[in-house]
This record gives structure tokens, sequence and C-alpha cells, in this order.
């Protein structure tokens, strides 16, 4: 994490460059930070589990392919270059048919799937 942290000082981020050394899909890893706010990249296949954040918002910014997000109204489609943010509370699940890269933005300590204890829970604040 230090070394991370180092590297954020003195280096830019390339997202589309961290995203590709993730080896597994689902597995969202931190390439920066502001204030107590993490970035966080991530590839993603298939559907994920439905879930909500009670405590923050959720940004989530597409670097490569098309981002589904289904959420309790309908579904929206996010493409390469746009963003979406879920607000505080509301349910949503996250899709991508093919894969897809996403940044997202939200504070320190959030887990992907909520408060849903399921096996797809990651590793939280893991740098790449
Ligand atoms: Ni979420």
């Amino acid at each position: 994490m230090l070394e991370s942290h180092l590297q954020q000082a003195t280096l830019p981020v390339n997202l589309a460059q961290k995203a590709s050394l993730i080896e597994q899909q689902w597995s969202p890893r931190v390439v920066a930070e502001m204030n107590d706010y993490q970035f966080k990249v991530v590839r993603i296949e298939g559907e994920f589990i439905w879930h909500s954040h009670p405590e923050t918002d959720e940004a989530f910014l597409v670097l490569e392919g098309t981002l589904r997000i289904d959420l309790p109204q309908g579904c929206v489609h996010v493409n390469q270059g746009e963003l979406y943010v879920v607000p505080r509370g509301v349910m949503h699940r996250t899709a991508a048919q093919g894969e897809a890269k996403l940044m997202m933005i939200e504070p320190r300590g959030i887990l992907n799937t909520g408060h849903e204890d399921d096996e797809r829970t990651a590793l939280n604040n893991v740098w790449i």
C-alpha cells in the first residue's frame, strides 16, 4: 500500500493499463485515492447480484465495453466514456454482455456487494 501511494505521487494512472493487469473479473482494484474516496478499476462479464449501499452513492465510468445497470425502475446502458451514478440506498445489479472495463468511485471501505453476505464479496482495499 505504501508503494502504491508513492506511485500515486509520482506517476499518472493509466486506467486501461491498470484494468488489464487485473487477473480476475469482478475483483475491483484501487488505483488512486482522493480524500476518503477511492478510484477502483474492475473487469466484469455476466451478471452481478442485487445489492445496495445505504451509506453512499456509487459512480461508474465505462472505460471499455457497455455496462448495464439494472435498477428497480428498469435498466440503463452505459457506454464507453459515459458515467452513471447510482444513488445511495437504491438497489442495483451491474451486468455486461461480453467483458466491460469500468472505473468506480466511492468512499474507502465500501464492499462491492453492499451488505449482502455473498460469495461474490471481493477483497476490499487491494491496490494494483
Ligand atoms: Ni454497488
